[in-house]
Order: C-alpha cells, then sequence, then structure tokens
C-alpha cells in the first residue's frame, strides 16, 4: 500500500518533468516539425503485371487507357485519350450532357510510336470544345461491340469566388503503394475534381531497355480515375526517356505521344510549359526538365504569362515543376537551384500563392519565405519571410518502386515548416477568393485524418500584414 503511494508520486514527478523537457524542447526548436513517424524503408514492389489493376478490357481491340484533360484554357474543352491494341477503329468520341437525348461527335486522330524493340498500340486523341460548364457528359469511345462509356463533369464557369477542390499527386510510379495512394484520393471525404499530377508517371524507365508495356500498364492503371476527372501533366525526369544507345535520342518520346495537353491555348510553343483557367485558378505548368535560362522559349512565354494573369478573374495563381525549388532532403537536394535563381523573383513579384512540385519521394511544406536579395557581392543569400512570397509545397510521394527519401539535412532549416517521408497525396479547396485549405494524407492512416493541413490566404486579395499560414493542428 505504501509502495503504491510512493510510485504515484515518483510518476507524477517523471510525468511533470517529461512535460517540462518537451516544451523546452519545443521552445528551442529553429526550424518546422520533422515529423517523428519513419516508415520502415522497404522498398515498394511493383504489382506484379497480371494484377487486376492492369487488367485489358474485354473484348476485340476495346479501348484501354482511357484518360482525360484540360482541352482549352478555359475549361470548355476536353482532350479525350485511349489505346486501341490491335488495329486502329475509330477516332471518334460520343458525348452528350446528362439529361440530354441528343448525341454529339468529335473526330480525333491517332498515331503509333516505336521505342527499340517496342511497337504502341493505336493512340487516340480527340479534342470535345466548347463544353457547357459546369455539366456532367457522358462519352463513348471505340466501335462494334467494344464501345465504352465514361463521364466527366465540366469546371463551373471562371469566377472569382467559385470553390474547386484539386487533388495533388505526384511520381505515382505502379506499385501497391501507388494503388493505395490513388485509393487514398478516390475515397478522400474531400473529393479532389481535377488532379493536378507534378511529374514522374510510369517508372517504365527502371526497367530494361526502358520497357513501354509498363507505360501501358500505367495506363490501365490509372484509367479508373483519369477517365472521369482531368489529370492536368508536368513531366518529370522519368518521363525524359533519352536512350540514345538504344538509339532513342529524342527525349519524351512515350510522354508527348501518350499524354497530350492543351499548350497552344495558352501561346505556348512546347507541350511542356503552359497554362490553364479552371474556375477561380490559374495553373502555370513548368519544365524543370527543358531550356530555362534566359532566352529560352519556356523563358520568353513565362515573361508574356505572368502579366496576363487577371487576379480579380482568377484570384489563385498556381505554379507548378517537377523539381522543387526549395527542399531540405539530402536526395536531389538543390537540384531546383538553378530555376529558384531564375525564376524566384518573379513568383514574388507576382505573388504566387503556392508552388508545387515532386521528385522528391516525401512531403514537405514550407513556411512563405524568399530568397532573391542576393546580388553576387552583397552575401545576402538566407531565405527570409516574405509574405509575398509563395509556400512551397513537395509531393512526390505518391509511391513509387524507388521508395521513399527518408535523409533529410540537419538541424530542419527555418524555411521548412513541415517534412515527412510517407507516402501520400494532396488535397487543395479552394473557398473563395481568398481561403484555400490544403491537406496532406498519409496512406498508413485513414481515408479522412490529415497528416499536415493549413489555410492558404490570397496573396493578391489578403494585405500583406496578415499572416500568411495558419496551422490547424
Ligand atoms: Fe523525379
Amino acid at each position: 500500500m505504501v509502495m503504491g503511494v510512493v510510485s504515484w508520486d515518483h510518476i507524477v514527478l517523471v510525468t511533470l518533468f517529461l512535460v517540462f523537457f518537451i516544451l523546452s524542447d519545443l521552445e528551442l526548436c529553429n526550424g518546422g516539425i520533422t515529423s517523428s513517424y519513419v516508415r520502415n524503408d522497404d522498398l515498394s514492389l511493383d504489382m506484379p503485371i497480371d494484377s487486376d489493376v492492369f487488367r485489358i478490357p474485354p473484348g476485340y481491340n476495346a479501348p484501354q487507357q482511357v484518360h482525360i484533360t484540360q482541352g482549352d484554357h478555359e475549361g470548355k474543352g476536353v482532350i479525350v485519350s485511349w489505346i486501341t491494341p490491335e488495329e486502329p477503329g475509330s477516332s471518334t468520341v460520343l458525348y452528350w450532357a446528362e439529361n440530354s437525348q441528343h448525341k454529339s461527335q468529335a473526330n480525333g486522330f491517332f498515331l503509333t510510336y516505336k521505342f527499340f524493340n517496342y511497337t504502341s498500340g493505336y493512340i487516340h486523341h480527340c479534342s470535345i470544345n466548347n463544353l457547357e460548364f459546369d455539366t456532367k457528359y457522358y462519352y463513348e469511345v471505340g466501335i462494334g461491340n467494344t464501345t465504352r462509356k465514361f463521364w466527366f463533369r465540366t469546371p463551373p464557369r471562371i469566377g472569382p469566388d467559385v470553390p474547386y477542390t484539386f487533388g495533388l499527386i505526384g511520381d505515382l510510379g505502379q506499385t501497391h503503394d501507388s494503388n493505395r495512394t490513388l485509393t487514398h484520393y478516390e475515397l478522400n471525404p474531400t473529393k479532389g475534381q481535377t488532379v493536378l499530377f507534378v511529374g514522374d508517371l510510369s517508372y517504365a524507365d527502371d526497367y530494361p531497355l526502358h520497357d513501354n508495356n509498363r507505360w501501358d500498364t500505367w495506363g490501365r492503371f490509372i484509367e479508373r480515375n483519369a477517365a472521369y476527372q482531368p489529370w492536368i501533366w508536368t513531366a518529370g525526369n522519368h518521363e525524359i526517356d533519352f536512350v540514345p544507345e538504344l538509339g532513342e535520342p529524342k527525349p519524351f518520346k512515350p510522354y508527348t505521344n501518350r499524354y497530350h495537353v492543351p499548350y497552344k491555348a495558352s501561346e505556348s510553343t512546347s507541350p511542356f510549359w503552359y497554362s490553364i483557367k479552371r474556375a477561380s485558378a490559374y495553373i502555370i505548368v513548368m519544365s524543370s526538365y527543358s531550356a530555362f535560362g534566359k532566352y529560352t522559349p519556356q523563358y520568353k512565354w513565362l515573361v508574356k504569362e505572368l502579366p496576363k494573369v487577371n487576379r480579380t478573374e482568377t484570384p489563385w495563381l498556381i505554379v507548378f515543376m517537377h523539381c522543387p525549388l526549395y527542399s531540405s532532403y539530402v536526395h536531389h537536394y538543390m537540384e531546383g537551384e538553378t530555376m529558384r535563381v531564375i525564376y524566384e523573383e518573379w513568383f514574388v513579384q507576382y505573388k504566387v500563392d503556392v508552388v508545387f512540385a515532386g521528385h522528391v519521394h516525401a512531403y514537405e511544406r514550407s513556411e512563405r519565405v524568399s530568397n532573391i536579395a542576393y546580388n553576387i557581392v552583397n552575401g545576402l543569400c538566407t531565405p527570409i519571410s516574405d509574405q509575398s512570397a509563395p509556400v512551397y509545397i513537395t509531393i512526390g510521394d505518391g509511391g513509387n518502386l524507388e521508395g521513399l527519401a527518408t535523409e533529410m539535412t540537419e538541424p530542419q532549416p527555418s524555411y521548412s515548416a513541415y517534412r515527412e517521408a510517407s507516402f501520400g497525396h494532396g488535397i487543395l479547396d479552394i473557398k473563395n477568393r481568398t481561403h484555400m485549405y490544403f491537406g496532406w494524407h498519409r496512406n498508413q492512416d485513414g481515408y479522412a485524418v490529415e497528416a499536415d493541413s493549413v489555410w492558404l490566404l490570397n496573396r493578391y486579395w489578403i494585405s500583406s500584414e496578415r499572416s500568411s499560414v495558419a496551422a490547424l493542428r
């Protein structure tokens, strides 16, 4: 009995000491949060080629790998793409609005390509234009007994206070973890309406001879989502497929044949950089693996592009590219530095709200910082708090076969607000012209759980004196 009383006091004392110790430790911490969660670092294996997620749809020459993306600048157009394996069949898409008897058709085209010893199926691309905003459409591809029917919903008419929800997925690949990421995105109670994909799609180039059959399995894997909502594409390093020793010296061959984007609608000259408007967002896609120095086509395009953004029409300015400009992980450390030096100043000047990237197989969110004062002689090269700067979010945690980037630079730099090496996806939920909510979801959690979340207040519409980030944890 006496022993019991003594033990209780002891426990209370130890608990008080621990609380004091933890609080002191938090107080002294310079950077943000490095999550204590440590995933076991077993590499995730690709799903076997005969997995149900890669199933070939039944029927002779049935269309497969069906996916859609935005087809114009405003959101009234859709590009439908699919592959027929045996013969060209038809490149026509039949489509009709829900509750409408009238069926329209759009005529596309097909192409094929060879990659070393691989010959592609017939890759169809068909643009549907002048759709009504905020309308559910059904569409059908294929002919004869092997037609397949899908649907999508066009975005609302562009306007400053139009709510819209984007999903963020990057570096997906086709492992069991990739499948978990996609499932978690699909079952997230906050429903993403469009995926912003930050590059590195199939990881076919990790296979001998860049086995392009793995581009096909990947296309079949994502169809269950990408046939029903647009995926907005960015090219990553795993799309380069530059293999001159195999007689393949032209970069991006499989990617550009398979994934078309509406780059001409934003007066871009290349599918690797372009912009779209969607609901209340203006989205600029950049290419980490195309020339971006001064006088290059990408540079000249962005010089003209940024002043075109009308924040009264589309308050949210979102930029994404594959390689992060701010990342405190050891893997790929400072790979984005050359692009940061050239473009960060513009992101601050034009008050970009958020910059998404992938490449680093982990999650990280930055504070609002800039590092643009340096001029070779002044020595000012430390990131500083800057309320005109974007938040940088690395979301390259889709779950590919290369595994997670677990090693982090220490101590956590002050620009890094939260970092964790776990697979997952993001949800960017625009509420109105001033408020947008971002949540990061880990695959090991329940579908509704947010491991990190933040309110992002619009850089154009919110006075710079107000705090940019109000963490909800
Ligand atoms: Fe990458």
